[in-house]
């Protein structure tokens, strides 16, 4: 029986954060005309394009835009910014027609403090809404309710002068978080998936799923036993987040949101969660496979240059497969608009470009989901943003955000828009138009691996197993399906290095490699130049 495809496990997403994709209008922000616009470059039918079967998009509600749209005004709308509902509808609509799938970014942690919800409920203690966020009251000499410490820094809790209680806001304070233990909440944030769904999109990114509940009794986070940790990840690092963070009831809140997601056919969720390997597949819900079709695999994420070795790679994937339960999908993720850019993170030597080059042989050949941040099909690094034109108010990761967040680089002038750029671009010799006409480029490397995965059961649907006995810098893995096999050898060494596959795994030819050789010869004599990566047949 030929195994059936679901778009969300054997297709490709592909975020895009919409101020910076491509502007339609001049005004330097990126819009929904522009994706619109742009959508033939992400899947044309044709191998001319990245053939993404999914797009999923940071935020697009009416927003203050204090977080850039994780400050969410209106969850039924859009951003006079981005369009309006036509345009999403169209776009929803021009996106079906190609095969690609709309993912929304579902932000249930907090709205923003400029929601008519929040304005109600801060109006009066006895408002009607009040208990739809978290309220209460100072401590006898006038401190905040617990130590709990916001994501971005400072306390977590602001003084409402007026009521004369503080409020819970786990990132910025015109973000303050609703009460999911209020059912009308809920069921108003149900109605909200709902909204879209009737409206075609497919499904949501999840963000800051593991926080939407906390300890009821609100007690203290006890402190951090690495309190040097603080030094890289702010102020947030210098506790542990028992009471605030994963805690237990979130599952039966994933749950419900799950059977919302059921109403409609072929949706999926993925959830924003931290912490390791077994922490996160709690959220798929078990066994039972009734919590979130995924939950963001970030091991990948968290990688800079020294930890990008065959050795610790090899360990990340293996750990998260091996934590889960049978039955859910595995998920892999290089980059997005929360960390630095991938080419950035692992070239501090100069040789992030090759680096990018295995990663995305990696990336697109183990089994699970990819998912691609936009731009780094071209090997885009982190800009660098002149002090006044920084815009990220999240500073706790030291220069904010906003260098992985610069426009698109379409041609060698930019090619984002017609007016001034909301950022400025970043290093524009890696744009599409260059990578398009040369087939030596890493988009498309990008391309031709996403389509072969396309074509490929074997990619799509196989069992994994790494190939052990390889030497120190090699990672090397089968992927298996029916009698198909595929070998996967990877090299993270600055040296070339070679090793010999045994019988067993006999080579028949070369399907990829990243740095381009011709169809080398099958042998079992398998060869890498240095940061090369090769995918062969066998069998
Ligand atoms: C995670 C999002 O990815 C990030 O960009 C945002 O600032 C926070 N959640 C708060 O919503």
């Amino acid at each position: 029986m030929p195994e059936p495809t679901i778009w969300w496990k054997h297709g490709i997403v592909y975020q895009i954060y919409p101020r910076s994709f491509q502007d339609s209008d001049g005004d330097g922000i990126g819009d929904l005309r522009g994706v619109i616009d742009r959508l033939d470059y992400l899947n044309d039918g044709t191998e001319r394009s990245l053939g993404v079967d999914a797009i999923w998009f940071s935020p697009t509600y009416p927003s203050p835009m204090a977080d850039f749209g994780y400050d969410v005004s209106d969850y039924c709308g859009v951003h006079p910014d981005f369009g309006d509902l036509a345009t999403m509808d169209e776009l929803i609509e021009k996106a079906h027609a190609r095969g690609i799938r709309v993912i929304l970014d579902f932000v249930p942690n907090h709205s923003s403090s400029q929601h008519p919800w929040f304005l109600e409920s801060r109006s009066s203690v006895a408002a009607s809404k009040r208990d739809w966020y978290v309220w209460r009251d100072a401590k006898p000499d006038g401190s905040p309710p617990n130590n709990w410490i916001a994501v971005f820094g400072g306390p977590a809790w602001e003084w409402d002068q007026a009521t004369q209680q503080y409020y819970l806001h786990m990132f910025l304070k015109e973000q303050p978080d609703l009460n999911w233990r209020n059912p009308h909440l809920v069921a108003a944030m149900h109605d909200v998936l709902r909204f879209w769904m009737r409206r075609g999109v497919d499904g949501f990114r999840i963000d800051v799923m593991d926080r939407i509940l906390k300890d009821p009794d609100l007690r203290d986070n006890p402190p951090a036993i690495d309190r040097n940790a603080a030094r890289r990840f702010g102020q947030t690092a210098l506790q542990q987040h028992t009471q605030d963070q994963n805690w237990p009831e979130i599952i039966d809140a994933v749950r419900a949101i799950r059977k919302v997601a059921d109403e409609f056919p072929e949706r999926m969720t993925v959830g924003e969660v931290f912490g390791p390997p077994e922490n996160i597949v709690r959220y798929y819900g078990g066994p039972s496979l009734d919590g979130l079709h995924l939950a963001f695999n970030f091991s990948l994420v968290r990688i800079w240059d020294r930890r990008w070795t065959a050795e610790h790679v090899r360990a990340k994937v293996e750990a998260f497969a091996a934590a889960l339960p049978s039955g859910c999908w595995p998920n892999y993720v290089l980059g997005n608009h929360d960390v630095d850019r991938f080419a950035s993170r692992v070239g501090a030597d100069g040789r992030g470009e090759e680096r990018a080059r295995v990663a995305a042989l990696l990336l697109l050949t183990l089994r699970g989901t990819p998912f691609v941040y936009y731009g780094e099909e071209l090997g885009m690094t982190n800009a660098r943003v002149p002090e006044e034109r920084l815009r990220d108010p999240a500073r706790t990761y030291g220069r904010g955000r906003d260098p992985e967040r610069t426009p698109m680089q379409w041609t060698p002038a930019g090619g984002f828009t017609s007016g001034e750029p909301w950022l400025p671009y970043g290093d524009l010799s890696r744009n599409v138009e260059q990578q398009s006409a040369d087939g030596r480029s890493l988009l498309s490397l990008y391309r031709r691996l996403s389509w072969f995965r396309r074509s490929s059961d074997v990619l799509r649907f196989g069992d994994y197993a790494a190939v052990d006995g390889t030497p120190a810098g090699v990672y090397a893995y089968t992927r298996t399906y029916g009698d198909e096999r595929l070998l996967t050898a990877l090299s993270f060494t600055n040296e070339p290095i070679a090793f010999e596959l045994p019988a067993s795994l006999a080579v028949r030819e070369q399907i990829i490699s990243t740095h381009e050789r011709a169809g080398a010869a099958a042998s079992q004599l398998i060869e890498l130049a240095a940061n090369e990566g090769r995918l062969l047949r066998l069998g």
